[in-house]
């Protein structure tokens, strides 16, 4: 679904009060936030989705990887989850088996336990997690959190559903399928460590939305703008080629209209890159604002620890005319 007719359905909902919510779906933020008492406060999410790459392990390390995220893009670390399936009847029960071990790898890597899980049968496959971490300190990183005079990073490169695009098209060369499911399925585990460790105060994860999606709802929930240095975003080689041959998801073309509305692209901005800024992702990096004295070696330290595209790719700024604008 659009990000515009969820918004929609989302204003129609009842929505009640409880002072133990400290952040939650009403501000279109990654996870929900609920202090269950002095001592715990808990982060919850659940994320699933049909299979964007041929192979059922890879499929289910990144489904799991994606699901985890919102807990990661909160500051919050995983502790248990649940699984999540639909499934052909009429398919092999191997391809799921697959499918799970990805799952439970993955969880076993951030630390999580899969307690249990529910199966339905379906027309085509499904799989993802519901999510519980807690917030190991009481610092969090909100949606609302983006102060002006911050600076962005983006902790993984663009392209992934354009290039899961051609792999469904059977024309993504292999190497570039290869560094795509290398991003997917690689944990925001050690961003969001590093970006606790360094005092960052709002994050969001770069997912079906597109980063400019991503970064309007992060704008919006805080109330600033934001600029984006566009030839700095980091976006995986062979990317351009992909989009030269016409791979680019009904998402990401949704995405580029809704975010139309709300960004003022910089003359300078070339088509390419617009579609590379609103393409859905499936399980991106974290965008993260920091201060400016800390950005550098935030970065530095992402790099350093195996995020090697970080980047700084933008700055918040006051509310403007337009939520997004690019230079
Ligand atoms: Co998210
Ligand atoms: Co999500």
């Amino acid at each position: 679904m659009g990000p515009c007719d969820l918004r929609n359905i989302r204003q129609d909902l009842p929505y009640k009060e409880d002072p133990r919510v400290l952040a939650g779906a009403y501000y279109s933020d990654d996870a929900g936030i609920f202090r269950l008492n002095e001592t715990t406060t808990l982060v919850q999410t659940v994320d699933f989705f049909p299979p964007m790459v041929n192979d059922p392990y890879d499929f289910g390390m990144i489904a799991a990887a994606n699901a985890l995220s919102d807990v990661y893009a909160m500051g919050g670390v995983p502790v248990t989850a649940l699984n999540l399936v639909g499934f052909p009847s009429d398919l092999d029960a191997g391809i799921l088996r697959d499918i799970l071990r990805g799952g439970f790898d993955k969880a076993t890597e951030a630390g999580a336990v899969i307690l249990g899980g529910h199966t339905v049968v379906d027309k085509e496959i499904k799989y993802g997690l519901s999510v519980t971490g807690i917030l190991p300190d009481k610092a969090f990183t909100p949606n609302s959190g983006a102060r002006a005079g911050e600076l962005l990073i983006l902790t993984k490169p663009l392209g992934i559903g354009i290039i899961t695009t051609a792999i469904k098209r059977d024309f993504a060369p292999v190497e570039v399928e290869k560094e795509a499911i290398f991003h997917m399925s690689r944990l925001n585990k050690n961003s969001s460590a590093v970006m606790m460790e360094f005092g960052a105060g709002a994050a969001t994860d770069i997912t079906g939305f597109g980063l400019m999606g991503h970064a309007r709802n992060l704008a919006e929930g805080s109330g600033v703008s934001i600029r984006f240095y566009a030839d700095k975003v980091p976006v995986i080689p062979g990317t351009r080629e992909l989009l030269e041959k016409g791979a680019y998801p009904g998402g990401s073309k949704r995405n580029r209209q809704y975010a139309d509305e709300a960004v003022f692209w910089h003359d300078s901005t070339d088509e390419q890159t617009r579609m590379i800024m609103t393409d859905a992702q499936t399980s991106g990096g974290l965008l993260i604002c920091i201060s400016p004295e800390k950005a550098e070696g935030l970065r530095q330290k992402l790099r350093e620890t195996g995020e090697t595209y970080s980047e700084i790719i933008g700055e918040v700024i006051p509310r403007g005319d337009t939520l997004l604008e690019t230079e």
